[in-house]
């Protein structure tokens, strides 16, 4: 938690919208009254994404979920960083862990595209994550220096990057990752970028956590020294983004309560 760093939340929609969906989150998202201390975005599918633009509040950043690491040329199925900023969108999430694991996209693949996203002036939001074999087998630390080391070869414009860790043995598997292992996980990547980029990148880079984060548990996951957002999925989709945005404002219902009891304690 860093003043300099810009509380950023990006609500990943994965492929689980179409334009009914996205025009009842948009409906809800701009009826809600959004932190403006949070950078929000959402992570939209391709085909929709100048439909989302054009639903969401200006406020609301739109990002790809993907790009491929040339401008333009005969890559079927693929889009560009070019594309996704004619599109009137602002971002791109590169790496993301579904792209690591399923579709089986390799470090250097990763690399590659996040070199040419950086040479377009599109901004990025960078995954790592962590399995459960990673864990269970001991080499965390060795994958996400590894994932890390290979991602901050490609970034030439730190000031456009945002970071994202996932612990994928805690998205959508029923464990929750403690607030501690969270912020031991973080700690451990800004330190890395500390020691092998510089101070002033480790400083300024925005850090985020995802696994399962959701209404219950942002606050909490909010207040940690080396946490500055959120990647969320499945919570996205609901109204607990709205929450999730604004996990470090102050609780304006618990401060209702603690101000209407005559003795000044919480209700
Ligand atoms: P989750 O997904 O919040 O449903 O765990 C996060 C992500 O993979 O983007």
């Amino acid at each position: 938690m860093s003043g300099q760093r810009k509380f950023f939340v990006i609500g990943n929609w994965k492929m689980n919208v179409d334009k009914a969906r996205i025009d009842h989150i948009a409906k809800f998202m701009s009826a809600a009254s959004l932190d403006p201390n949070t950078e929000a975005v959402v992570g939209c599918p391709s085909c929709y994404l100048s439909y989302a633009r054009q639903r969401l509040p200006d406020e609301i950043a739109v990002a790809a979920q993907n790009s491929y690491k040339v401008a333009h040329g005969n890559f079927s199925g693929e889009i560009s960083p070019a594309m996704i900023l004619d599109s009137g969108c602002e971002w791109v999430i590169l790496g993301h862990p579904e792209r690591r694991t399923i579709f089986k996209e390799s470090d250097q693949l990763i690399a590659e595209k996040v070199a040419h996203a950086q040479q377009t002036g599109i901004k990025i939001i960078a995954c790592l994550c962590e399995t459960s074999e990673d864990r269970e087998e001991g080499r965390t630390d060795d994958v996400l220096f590894g994932q890390m080391k290979s991602l901050a070869a490609s970034i030439s414009d730190w000031s456009r990057v945002v970071i994202a860790f996932e612990a994928l043995w805690a998205s959508n598997t029923g464990v929750l990752a403690t607030a501690a292992q969270v912020q031991e996980a973080l700690a451990k990547l800004r330190h890395w970028l500390r020691a092998n980029v510089s101070d002033k990148v480790a400083n300024s880079t925005r850090i985020l956590y995802a696994g399962s984060v959701s209404s219950s548990n942002c606050r909490e996951l909010a207040q940690l020294e080396d946490l500055d957002g959120f990647l969320v999925g499945s919570a996205a989709l609901r109204p607990d983004i709205v929450d999730i945005i604004n996990a470090r404002r102050p609780d304006v219902s618990s401060l209702i309560a603690h101000f209407d009891r005559p003795d000044g304690r919480r209700a």
